[in-house]
């Protein structure tokens, strides 16, 4: 995997390729080009002799040679590795020679410099040189240094201008993927200013600090009592200070923009020691520690991913499990998102527990910490809020980014909807595709000022700085994302704001506002709240996930023998569809030890295996159900006779066409079952193993997951990494209770 293409396999795509400069870069660019049998001769240019000689010697090049002009005859890559400084006089060299159709390409860390190089030295800038920059090094140097590998996973990034011949751009894309290398486009500008923000800045404070503590202490003696931070902090002071300082004089002006910007981020925080402002150091260093936690993931992440740069998380589920014992599923995901919201705009300090430490619920707890808001945590599941009351919020640096939440999107959108500064949301892959306009729409008609991308998808734009109207808005879908974005953008309107729905949805956010000390009216199918009242701080218990518990609820009434309980689940009436249902198909489940916790009802559910039967789903469950529909599919698979599914469209929008997916995924394991516009059949039966997909849909995967409970072979499902946006623990809870799911090893 991501080895470099091995001699025997490679055709050639370069006949002649010059390297010129064969220090650490430059010389495992040779050497791994050279191994990989793409090029028909390596060429190499040094000024040194000695390097030049143990280039030949060590197999980095074919043959090498002193003279730039003798090297380049005939050639039809040249590479120039040198120090950045060096170029200038490099390309005046390049530009006085007949170079034909060679292509020219460079390593340089700073991007603007080299294309001013290149255009002033040949007049304009060569359509044939593509400018280049792999990110990666070593604490070594020299050609001694040269490693085949040393591009392997990592980045380098191309960047091509407007007239860049994109026959040249393939070629040098294609060497440096061969090599390994993750290969990405960018513009000259943005190279410069991300390179100056990520790299050239950290070298700049870590060589500044160093010498600014040397200099103060002749005897250095201090650095006696420096520990690990010292340590961490400083190591790349011990860089190579020439390339450095060429580095610097290069990409002057974009260092100089990122400098400033953290000049003035540094006096904000030396302020803040002078004035004693413990507030908002806490607000930047909880912002920091997070944002740093996620660069610890992307890096991680990399550790697997494969040459295709793909990214796919296999569960292998095996038959014959059970699910047996007694556990406890994460915090809900509902609930969890709005203690965020509601906790955020209250004035005083909010503390939850039980919060879920799931991707979507995190995604909303950064777009408040993006807002302003200092939120300390989650650590175990408690969160602690220092609101900032309803117009407290300031405008975020930037797009709010909020990966798979729906839930995030749509009940954001209305309270950003009431704010006096714009915002941009934006989300992944499937979020992008989801409809937008149920929220866009009736908030238009409140006066915001909305822009979607096509058909009424995300990102969303917002415009700040318009006032709300309150209206009364009859919900065209049962959708408590709509009506709870309705009713917090009705915290703002002018009046009352009155949202009335077609079925009755989870009503945590009527629940919770009041909670808070927000009087919300409920008349039958209408919520309404008014303007003009507060947010109180509280204390918030977050109860086990119900959609969560499903999966188990399903997998112990399938599993022969199962006796499971699951401790503190939510039984909010608007939420238990799914244990209605289960028990018209025949499962036995009871609930126990029923209490009520922060103004939601909580119980343990017992639940053992029973004969489960196909039954004609009532349609007033379905709004009641609408998370859990993939795992009960899979009961009814299981189930003697046919299941019916009717009204469920929406189904065909959530993170997936769930409807679709699970049709296909259970096709492919053999179970008969056929789609309709707004649900299912499904003829219960034998399942068997085989290959299906998640879809980026954390459900399906769980879904499936379940299915090999009463599978005959075992079942590989594709794309589960999503997962961790609602049951970050879902494996270990599935080994505990005794079921046989796991990640598939990455060979
Ligand atoms: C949610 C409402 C439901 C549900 C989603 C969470 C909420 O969406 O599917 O997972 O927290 O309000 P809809 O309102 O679109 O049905």
């Amino acid at each position: 995997m991501g080895d470099v293409i091995s001699k025997q396999s490679a055709k050639p795509l370069v006949g002649r390729l010059v390297v010129v400069g064969l220090g650490l870069i430059g010389g495992s660019f040779a050497k791994g080009l050279r191994e990989s049998g793409l090029c028909v001769e390596v060429v190499g240019v040094d000024l040194n002799a000695a390097s030049r000689a143990l280039a030949v010697e060590l197999g980095v090049v074919d043959r090498c040679e002193a003279d730039l002009a003798v090297a380049c005859r005939g050639a039809d890559v040249i590479q120039l590795a040198v120090p950045i400084l060096a170029m200038e006089k490099m390309l005046a060299q390049l530009a006085g020679m007949d170079l034909g159709q060679a292509i020219l390409t460079d390593v340089g860390s700073a991007k603007g410099n080299i294309v001013r190089a290149a255009t002033q030295a040949f007049g304009s800038m060569p359509p044939r040189f593509v400018p280049g920059h792999p990110i990666a090094g070593s604490e070594q140097s020299g050609v001694e240094a040269s490693n085949a590998r040393l591009f392997e996973r990592h980045k380098v990034i191309l960047t091509p201008v407007a007239d860049t011949d994109p026959g040249a751009l393939k070629v040098v894309d294609a060497m440096w993927r061969a090599l390994g290398a993750e290969v990405e486009h960018m513009q000259v500008e943005r190279h410069d200013e991300v390179l100056a923000a990520t790299s050239h800045l950290p070298h700049l404070l870590a060589f500044g600090l160093v010498d600014s503590l040397a200099k103060r202490n002749e005897n250095l003696d201090i650095f006696r009592y420096a520990a690990g931070g010292f340590r961490d902090f400083t190591r790349i002071a011990g860089s190579d200070p020439v390339m450095w300082h060429d580095i610097f004089l290069a990409n002057r002006e974009a260092v100089l923009r990122t400098l400033d910007t953290f000049r003035t981020d540094l006096d904000a925080l030396r302020d803040a020691v002078d004035a004693g402002d413990g507030h908002q150091l806490l607000g930047v260093f909880t912002r920091a520690r997070v944002a740093r936690e996620h660069f610890g993931k992307i890096l991680a992440r990399r550790a697997y991913v494969d040459p295709m740069n793909t990214n796919d998380l296999i569960f292998l589920a095996n038959p014959g499990g059970h699910a047996t014992g007694r556990i406890r599923v994460p915090g809900d995901k509902s609930i969890s998102h709005r203690s965020i919201m509601l906790g955020s705009l209250a004035e005083g300090t909010t503390e939850v527990e039980g919060f879920l430490e799931g991707e979507d619920a995190l995604a909303t707890l950064q777009a408040f910490r993006d807002m302003g808001v200092v939120i300390e945590g989650p650590h175990q599941g408690r969160v602690t809020i220092h609101g900032v009351g309803l117009h407290g919020l300031k405008a975020p640096p930037g797009p709010i980014y909020l990966g798979n939440s729906g839930t995030s999107m749509r009940l954001l959108s209305g309270l950003l909807a009431a704010q006096p500064f714009d915002t941009t949301l934006t989300g992944d892959a499937s979020l992008t595709k989801r409809p937008m306009n149920r929220v866009a729409n009736p908030l238009r008609e409140m006066g915001a000022v909305i822009e979607t991308a096509a058909e009424g998808r995300p990102p969303m734009m917002i415009r700040g700085g318009h006032a709300l109207k309150g209206m009364n808005y009859t919900l065209p879908m049962a959708s408590a994302q709509v009506k709870s974005c309705l009713l917090l953008a009705g915290l703002y309107a002018e009046g009352k704001t009155s949202v009335t729905e077609p079925a009755p949805t989870r009503d945590h956010t009527e629940r919770m506002l009041r909670g808070f000390g927000y009087p919300v009216t409920v008349n039958g199918a209408t919520a309404s709240v008014e303007s003009g009242h507060k947010l109180t701080a509280t204390h918030i218990e977050v109860p086990g996930d119900i959609s969560s518990s499903a999966f188990f609820l399903v997998a112990a009434s399938i599993a022969e023998g199962s006796d499971l309980v699951l401790e503190h689940v939510g039984i909010n009436p608007t939420r238990t569809g799914v244990i209605d249902i289960l028990r018209l198909m025949g499962a036995d489940i009871t609930l126990e030890n029923l209490r009520e916790v922060g103004g939601e009802p909580v119980a343990d559910l017992h639940v053992r295996a029973a004969k489960l039967k196909g039954i004609d789903i009532p349609q007033a469950l379905v709004p009641l159900a609408i998370d859990e529909f993939p795992v009960l599919f899979v009961a009814a698979a299981v189930a003697e006779g046919r299941t019916v599914l009717r009204g469920a469209e929406e189904l065909r929008v959530k993170e997936s066409d769930r409807i679709q997916v699970m049709a296909d995924g259970l096709q492919a394991l053999g179970v008969k079952c056929e789609t309709t516009p707004d649900g299912i059949i499904i003829d219960g039966g034998a399942i068997g193993g085989g290959e299906v997909h998640g879809h980026g849909d954390h459900r399906i995967s769980m879904a499936f997951s379940v299915a090999s409970l009463r599978a005959t072979a075992p079942i590989r499902i594709h794309d589960c990494a999503n997962v961790a946006t609602s049951f970050p623990n879902f494996l270990a809870l599935c080994k505990q209770v005794g079921m046989n799911v796991a990640e598939e090893a990455q060979s």
